[in-house]
């Protein structure tokens, strides 16, 4: 199963990036955890993808088509706006799980829609980190399913 796992703008900046929401770990930490947990199963190959633009995730996620299983995405402040990230989700019609560090339904009230869970499998919202890798977990467990 190949996956390729999307974070959206800002997140680059994780550790720096208002710590008391998002924690002190670095995008490189949680890709290293994905990594770990990645490598306890031999049938689970990770890509990993980082753009603080809508175009460069819209790209990333049409050049998945036909070489990837499941896209595991953070879509971080396009996920409240963008009718272009859920298209390119729908028009690839590759089993997608939407993951954010912190709960967005218990932050402000323009975070609380999304445009992207209508078009995903699942959503993991507010453990931070480690809502990755129950992302991960959801998401190769549903591709498991469907094999
Ligand atoms: C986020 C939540 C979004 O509302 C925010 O814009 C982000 C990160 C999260 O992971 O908690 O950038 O997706």
């Amino acid at each position: 199963m190949n996956i390729l796992v999307i974070h959206g703008p800002n997140l680059g900046l994780l550790g720096k990036r208002e710590p008391e929401i998002y924690g002190s770990r670095t995008l490189d930490d949680i890709n290293a955890l994905l990594s770990e947990e990645a490598a306890g199963r031999e049938d689970v190959s990770l890509e990993f993808f980082q753009s603080d633009s809508e175009g460069g995730i819209v790209g990333a996620i049409q050049g998945a088509l036909g070489r990837i299983d499941g896209i595991l995405i953070n879509p971080a402040a396009y996920t409240h706006t963008s009718v272009a990230i859920r298209d390119a989700i729908l028009s690839v019609g590759i089993p997608t799980v939407e993951v954010h560090i912190s709960n967005i339904h218990k932050r402000e009230e323009f975070r609380h829609t999304s445009f992207v869970s209508p078009v995903a499998e699942g959503v993991v919202s507010g453990f931070g980190p480690e809502s990755y890798l129950l992302g991960m977990r959801g998401l190769v467990g549903h591709l498991v399913k469907g094999k």
